[in-house]
């Protein structure tokens, strides 16, 4: 026997699953692609260092680090080759020792003065003389090798700095350096070990 209201239901419930099934729906709206954008306001979050390249691009340095750290085109890499070579054209190491210049450096805490070449560093020289001196990163990125000099002005007037990521310009008027990438450009008087 054919239960009338069982058939019935199961009927309903049939045309209900079939409407259902071909009723189109509300549309849902596809959310934009924001994945550059969270990107680029990470890396606007990121403070701009002024360490040397490959550094900067390791820590991430801001939206114009990634930028330069992705160059498009051959001529963006050809500019990256040229920023290199001129950085090391000024790199006082890179001068041959037979026409490195030579400037005496008197070094006040040891007592001694030294001649000391124009690709050598201040560090360096009080190295080879036997002293230990203070140093860490040699980088110029802390200030554990600074160094004073005492000849009055601005340091840069008797060394220069390869690549300087710690002292500012009120600093160096006051003399002072960092000695692991200070090469003298004349003679003058240092004391070692004096931080600003
Ligand atoms: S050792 Fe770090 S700045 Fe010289």
């Amino acid at each position: 026997m054919v239960d009338p209201l069982g058939v019935g239901l199961g009927l309903t419930l049939t045309v209900t699953v079939v409407i259902l099934h071909f009723s189109q729906g509300t549309e849902r709206p596809i959310p934009d692609d924001i994945s550059q954008q969270v990107i680029e306001g990470r890396a606007a979050t990121v403070r701009e260092t002024e360490f040397p390249e490959p550094m900067n691009r390791a820590i991430g340095g801001g939206v114009s680090a990634t930028a330069a750290a992705v160059p498009a085109g051959e001529a963006a890499v050809e500019g990256e080759l040229d920023e290199v070579a001129v950085e090391t054209e000024q790199d006082p190491a890179a001068i041959p020792d037979e026409e490195a210049e030579t400037f005496e450096i008197e070094y006040l805490k040891e007592g001694e003065t030294l001649a000391v070449a124009e690709n050598q560093t201040i560090l360096e020289a009080g190295e080879e003389a036997g002293w230990e001196l203070p140093y860490a990163c040699r980088e110029g990125q802390c200030i554990s090798c600074s160094g004073r000099v005492t000849d009055g002005g601005n340091s840069e007037e008797y060394l220069t700095h390869f690549t300087n990521g710690m002292l500012g310009d009120p600093e160096l008027d006051d003399g002072y350096s960092l000695t692991c990438v200070a090469y003298p450009t004349s003679d003058l008087t240092i004391e070692t070990g004096e931080s600003p």
